[in-house]
């Protein structure tokens, strides 16, 4: 089951009150990180964030994988190689 909150995800996402598991990130690029950082609060210990496009958009993510990539942010990351690349982040 699935709920569809239509509108801005900056706004729409930001009256979640239960905890997030599963992260897809895959609008435009340069919404990822605000996108992630307006959940962060919400995330679950365990927490999967998946971006997609990291390879084929890379410069339109550096930020983004520069942030989820540096420890002192709370992830543990790995880059899968398929198609456009993802970029999967566990939160610890
Ligand atoms: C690259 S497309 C990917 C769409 C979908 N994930 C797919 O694979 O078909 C990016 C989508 O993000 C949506 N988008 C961009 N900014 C958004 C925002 N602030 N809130 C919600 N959706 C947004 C765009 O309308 C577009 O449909």
């Amino acid at each position: 089951m699935v709920t569809i909150l239509e509108g801005d995800a900056l706004e729409t996402l930001a009256g979640l009150t239960d905890p997030v598991e599963l992260v897809l990130l895959d609008g435009w690029k340069d919404l990822c990180l605000p996108v992630l950082r307006l959940l962060e609060p919400r995330l679950a210990p365990g927490a999967l964030v998946l971006a997609d496009d990291t390879t084929a958009h890379a410069e339109q993510l550096a930020e983004y994988l520069a942030y989820v990539q540096d420890p002192i942010n709370g992830y543990v990351c790995i880059g899968f190689p398929v198609a456009d690349g993802i970029e999967i982040s566990c939160r610890v």
